[in-house]
């Protein structure tokens, strides 16, 4: 009898050039490229254990035993790895995060990144950072970007071995910072992986699609040489964009609120007014508020003078997953 196990912690990532839509649902490649900044200070802990004498798998996430749609996907993830590894035995898996999970901060990206890492490292598997990158993107297609840390593009890919990403620049080459203004606490939204379903049916997914080339490049470039102004106007066109193929999905799909607008119209003004400042927003109302370093304090000072806002996080450019403890093999 033996007992392996390993423990990861991964971190969520903000996206700035979007993913939206599956080009293969069943493997998550998705139907375009993407680009994010991985967040530092909120992240998931995972702690996997194989053990032979299990006969289920055993799962917790933030102290509770998982609902039954999500234990499935995590079941599906882990029959992965337990076919790369050929040892069949179930496993127990505990996760906590250090933030709302409900919040609409792309929680599945680093609770998949975690579970990946860990789980593959206590089966025994030597796999790279592009490899584990692959195998992150079968459980959540955003996942596969927090495998690293700083400034991540992720390949669309053709096939399941082009779907990676890879790090564009380290956390420490840009001092920007992510004020996540919360408006909504509960998750009453549609999930990621039901709304990418819903991408193809949007007439202008095409087309948002095919621009994803130029958009992406532009985003590149301003992050490599720091010209926050043209970040700005790539990001908030292509998170716009995205909101725009959400509406227009049959049935249409509303994830922006009333505060959410707001925010966004304030921000263009405060950019006028001088400040390094531009929204994107994902699968729900919260909004990405990113930032020069130097003009967050003013930043977050304006956000909390608005009606409705919960909270604000602040969250600076993070590191990619690590590994909290080795494999170890427990003869029992
Ligand atoms: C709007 O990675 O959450 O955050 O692959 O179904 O888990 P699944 O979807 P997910 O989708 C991310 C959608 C997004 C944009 C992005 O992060 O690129």
């Amino acid at each position: 009898m033996s007992e392996k196990r390993a423990t990861a912690i991964a971190s969520p990532n903000i996206a700035f050039i979007k993913y939206w839509g599956d080009r293969d649902p069943a493997l998550r490649l998705p139907a375009n490229a993407s680009l994010s900044m991985t967040l530092a200070s909120l992240q998931t802990e995972t702690t996997v254990i194989f053990d032979d004498r299990l006969e289920s798998d055993q799962i917790e996430i933030d102290g509770s035993p998982v609902a039954e749609k999500a234990a499935n996907r995590v079941k599906l993830h882990l029959n992965l790895i337990r076919t790369l590894s050929g040892d069949p035995a179930f496993a127990s898996i505990r996760s906590e995060s250090n933030f709302p999970t409900g919040a609409g901060i792309a929680s599945s990206a680093s609770a998949f990144a975690a579970l990946s890492a860990a789980a593959s490292a206590a089966a025994g598997l030597e796999i790279d950072d592009k490899q584990l990158s692959i195998l992150a993107r079968r459980g959540s297609g955003s996942a596969a970007r927090s495998i690293f840390g700083g400034f991540v593009q992720l390949f669309s890919g053709e096939l399941n071995e082009d779907g990676y990403a890879e790090q564009l620049a380290p956390a420490d080459h840009w001092q920007l910072l992510d004020l996540i203004a919360v408006v909504r606490k509960e998750h009453k939204y549609t999930g990621s992986s039901e709304g990418h379903q819903l991408a193809p049916t949007s007439p202008i997914q095409d087309a948002r699609v095919r621009d994803t080339a130029r958009r992406q490049e532009i985003c590149k470039t301003a992050i490599l040489q720091k010209d926050f102004i043209a970040l700005a106007q790539i990001v908030e066109q292509d998170s716009n964009l995205m909101h725009s193929v959400m509406m227009t999905s049959e049935p249409s799909l509303f994830y922006l609120e009333p505060e959410s607008i707001s925010i966004m119209k304030q921000v263009i003004l405060w950019r006028k007014a001088g400040l390094d400042v531009c929204y994107t927003i994902d699968a729900g109302p919260n909004v990405h508020c990113i930032c020069s370093a130097d003009d967050s304090i003013e930043v977050e000072r304006q956000l909390r003078s608005i009606d409705g806002i919960l909270d604000v996080y602040r969250c600076a450019p993070g590191d990619g997953v690590v590994l909290a403890t080795n494999n170890e093999q427990t003869p029992q």
